[in-house]
């Protein structure tokens, strides 16, 4: 196991009716901006639940921070937020709203322009947030990550900073999540867990074991969901599930991949396929061309979550794979760049990112612009 430091000091206020506490988890001495997305909060309840809540305080709202969301809407949150001297902010919304919040937290502390501090990486000072989070799928409710994008050049880059203050997550508000997002949400989820798993060999058992916890969770509540997306339990275990993805707590001493995610992102960047759409396309893909360097976690992968026993061990490796891309097929989701007409010319121009940015992603960091090529031709 690496050395680590944890420490993740997000309030997680989890539960139905725990809008209602909104008031007394918000400092009352503070300036108050609510930021918000497209207008769903305003068709199932949650609005007038916030509302309701915080009756009798002063606040300003800042509407439409869009699904990816993007630099241009929140420089102009910022600028808001400046003006108004706000130091408190409250996301309702899913991860877009969320992660766009995390920007403007640091960009009414900055002089710089926020598309410059998501490029730095990191923000050196955010002003408090917090959130009610209505959609189960980034973790970015309890994590100091965020993602955005610059629509005028179509790029999407992540930056990190601080955590949530608190989240308020109410199971009940995801009843209204359409076939599609939950679908992508577990996606999501399910991948973190891989990034963070499907890496090096005999790490630390006790990641290993609560990767796969969180991993049978969810293909466990997947099909259940698709039958009935408003039964309580499953839509708690499918939140929590979300959160503990990506909190912290399964990366604890142990190396991690993200190539997935790196080359998602430029997918949706490109062509605004759903982030978790995106994954579900790649990361099969990934195991593909990864194989290995995965060799011995595919074994245990495969015979811990699909129980794959027997056959030679590259046979095996190859059934896992074949049983991750029928799991994201199982979801709704299609698994093939062709099958969203995606084609050579974006392959070429995410190859050609990856290398005139210089990178090398993965556990090993070895995935350059030409492994991302090879990715991507394998799921093409
Ligand atoms: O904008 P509104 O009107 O609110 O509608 C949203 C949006 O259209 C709608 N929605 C939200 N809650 C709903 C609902 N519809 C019905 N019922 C509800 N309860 O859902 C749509 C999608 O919302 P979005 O916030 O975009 O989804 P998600 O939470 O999946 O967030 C995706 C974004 O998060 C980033 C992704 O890249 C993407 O930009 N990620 C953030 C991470 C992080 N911060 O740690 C990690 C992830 O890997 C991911 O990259
Ligand atoms: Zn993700």
């Amino acid at each position: 196991m690496k050395n680590f430091i944890f420490q993740n000091p997000t309030k997680l206020v989890f539960g139905k009716g725990q809008i209602s506490k909104l008031n007394e988890l918000i400092p009352a001495d503070v300036n108050l901006m609510i930021t918000y997305g497209g207008g769903s909060v305003t068709r199932n309840g949650v609005y007038e639940q916030v509302k309701a809540a915080l009756k009798g305080r002063k606040f300003i709202e800042f509407w439409g921070i869009e699904p990816n969301p993007q630099v241009e809407t929140l420089r102009r949150a910022i600028e808001l937020g400046k003006s108004e001297n706000i130091n408190f902010l409250l996301s309702v919304g899913g991860g877009s709203v969320l992660d766009g919040t995390k920007l403007i937290a640091a960009g009414i502390l900055s002089d710089d322009d926020a598309w410059d501090i998501v490029l730095k990486g990191n923000a050196e000072k955010q002003i408090p947030f917090a959130s009610v989070m209505t959609v189960p799928a980034t973790g970015s409710e309890m994590n100091s990550g965020a993602v955005i994008t610059r629509a005028e050049t179509n790029e999407k880059f992540s930056f990190g900073g601080t955590y949530p203050q608190f989240s308020i997550l109410d199971p009940e508000v995801t009843y209204t999540l359409s076939e599609h997002q939950i679908a992508c949400g577990l996606a999501d989820a399910y991948t973190h867990v891989l990034e963070q798993y499907l890496t090096t060999p005999n790490q630390s058992r006790l990641m290993d074991r609560w990767a796969e916890g969180i991993l049978l969770s969810v293909m466990e509540i997947a099909p259940k969901i698709k039958e009935n997306p408003c039964d309580y339990d499953l839509m708690a275990d499918y939140m929590l599930a979300a959160t503990l993805a990506l909190n912290d707590f399964i990366r604890m001493g142990v190396t991690q991949d993200w190539v997935t995610h790196m080359i998602g992102h430029e997918i949706t960047a490109l062509h605004g396929t759903t982030h978790g759409h995106s994954l579900a396309i790649i990361m099969p893909a990934t195991m593909r061309v990864l194989r290995e360097q995965k060799h011995d976690k595919l074994l245990q992968y495969g015979e811990r979550i699909f129980n794959i026993t027997e056959g030679s061990e590259d046979e095996r490796v190859e059934k896992a794979i074949e049983m991750t891309e029928k799991f994201y097929r199982s979801l709704g989701l299609t698994t093939r760049l062709s099958e969203e007409n995606i084609g050579n010319k974006t392959i070429e121009t995410i190859a050609k990112r990856f290398n005139d940015r210089g990178v090398a992603y993965g556990e090993n960091r070895n995935v350059t612009g030409d492994v991302a090529r090879e990715i991507l031709l394998s799921c093409s």
